[in-house]
């Protein structure tokens, strides 16, 4: 299996990048091929409206996220993790996402290939995981809808004002391996 992880925070080795890591590692214990893209480091647009994908059945702007799309697209799963900023995910993520767009076909159905899971890591200050059950269903419904399947349950990190504090959290980077077994699992 190939699973690929999505960093939204603009902190290498953040609580995000440190969750995702370790999400990761679980992935490759059970014996995936893995990489890991930082989308603050791409030079990345937002979606332009401008209806090339259903021409040509895919994204035609041509930017960071361009190799980002042939790794999902030969990927088996997706390990998207964003911190919260201001009750949503990051700026950064929501481009990536936009851009979700082009695997929508001009009948509007999925041109992703079948059985593609994705995971979630949120990280935050507030303790309570509950606090941003919106932004968690709204993205699950951004994936969802251009045709990702649902893998397991979406991991919240909370408690975490400073950058890479989570290393600290045995629980936390241990729920975070286990995603990496679980979305692995045949
Ligand atoms: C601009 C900004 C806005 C934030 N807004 C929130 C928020 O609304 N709720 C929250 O719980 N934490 C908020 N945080 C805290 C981060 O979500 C938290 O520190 C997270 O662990 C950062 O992840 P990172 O280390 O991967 O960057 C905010 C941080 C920043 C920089």
């Amino acid at each position: 299996m190939k699973i690929i992880g999505l960093v939204g925070s603009p902190r290498k080795n953040g609580n995000t990048d440190v969750l995702l890591q370790k999400a990761l590692e679980g992935a490759k214990a059970q014996g995936s091929d893995t990489a890991i893209y930082y989308l603050n480091e791409e030079n990345i647009r937002g979606c332009q409206a401008c209806g090339g994908c259903k021409k040509v059945g895919k994204c035609v702007v041509e930017d960071g996220l361009t190799k980002i799309f042939t790794a999902i697209n030969e990927a088996d799963g997706v390990i998207l993790g964003s911190p919260i900023y201001f009750g949503r995910f990051t700026a950064q993520t929501a481009l990536f996402m936009d851009r979700l767009f082009g695997y929508l076909k001009p009948d509007f159905s999925s041109s992703l290939g079948k059985d593609k899971k994705y995971a979630l890591i949120f990280t935050q200050n507030q303790p309570d995981s509950t606090t941003y059950t919106n932004t968690i269903e709204a993205t699950t419904q951004v994936l969802e809808r251009v045709g990702f399947t649902s893998g397991p349950k979406p991991l919240v990190g909370t408690g975490l004002p400073n950058a890479g504090m989570v290393r600290e959290n045995k629980q936390l980077l241990q729920n975070a391996y286990d995603i990496g077994l679980e979305l692995t699992r045949r």
